[in-house]
């Protein structure tokens, strides 16, 4: 069958979504993006990547921190995740609209926040620019998760967090399990 061709564009959905939470250096006032251009660049170091446009009011924040953490927000913090996405940091205090709660990282300086499952501390590592968008790399220095997201071995069951997938301008959730890593091999 033929194929429609389309000129370029960021094609590639569904990505995650996570909130970014950061803090200022000189005012040490916590603030929250909503990123869904992220991804992980490599397992070994743990290096994360964000893609921020300048304009935000994060971007300059991390660059400054030196530091960021990524928050994996579950399908209950939908609205959250919407107006970190649409409300900028300049004007309003995120963590007290969204009634979040910042918690000292272990060690970064920006904090945690406390209501998403899943929080990992990254130290900034490269800041590429790389068009509409600047790509911070961080570096995985320390991962929290919820004791109710834990498998009876200890380990995240990123499933247990519930987490928002962005897609074409849609917030969706999980569907079901479909197959394991290696499963072709042992059929
Ligand atoms: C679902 C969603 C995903 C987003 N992804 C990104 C992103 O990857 N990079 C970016 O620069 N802005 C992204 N945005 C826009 C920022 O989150 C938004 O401009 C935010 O208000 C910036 O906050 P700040 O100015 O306090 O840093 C996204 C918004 C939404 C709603």
């Amino acid at each position: 069958m033929p194929k429609k061709e389309f000129p370029p564009k960021e094609a590639l959905f569904p990505v995650p979504v996570v909130l970014v939470s950061s803090i200022g250096k000189v005012t040490p006032i916590p603030n929250i993006i909503t990123i869904a251009w992220c991804g992980v660049v490599s397992s070994a170091p743990a290096l994360l990547s964000i893609s921020i446009r300048p304009s935000r009011y994060s971007h300059g924040l991390i660059k400054d921190a030196g530091d960021f953490v990524m928050n994996i927000p579950t399908v209950s913090m939908l609205k959250e995740v919407d107006i970190c996405g649409t409300v900028c940091g300049r004007d309003v205090n995120k963590f007290d609209i969204c009634s979040f709660t910042p918690r000292p990282a272990g060690k970064v300086s920006s904090p945690l926040i406390e209501e998403c499952p899943v929080n990992i501390e990254c130290k900034l590592k490269d800041v590429i620019p790389m068009g509409a968008h600047d790509m911070f790399i961080g570096e995985v220095l320390l991962i929290h998760a919820d004791k109710s997201v834990l498998t009876p071995k200890d380990s995240i069951d990123y499933k247990k967090a519930c987490p928002l997938v962005f897609n074409q301008g849609e917030y969706w959730s999980l569907g079901k399990r479909v197959g394991y890593y290696g499963f072709s091999a042992k059929t």
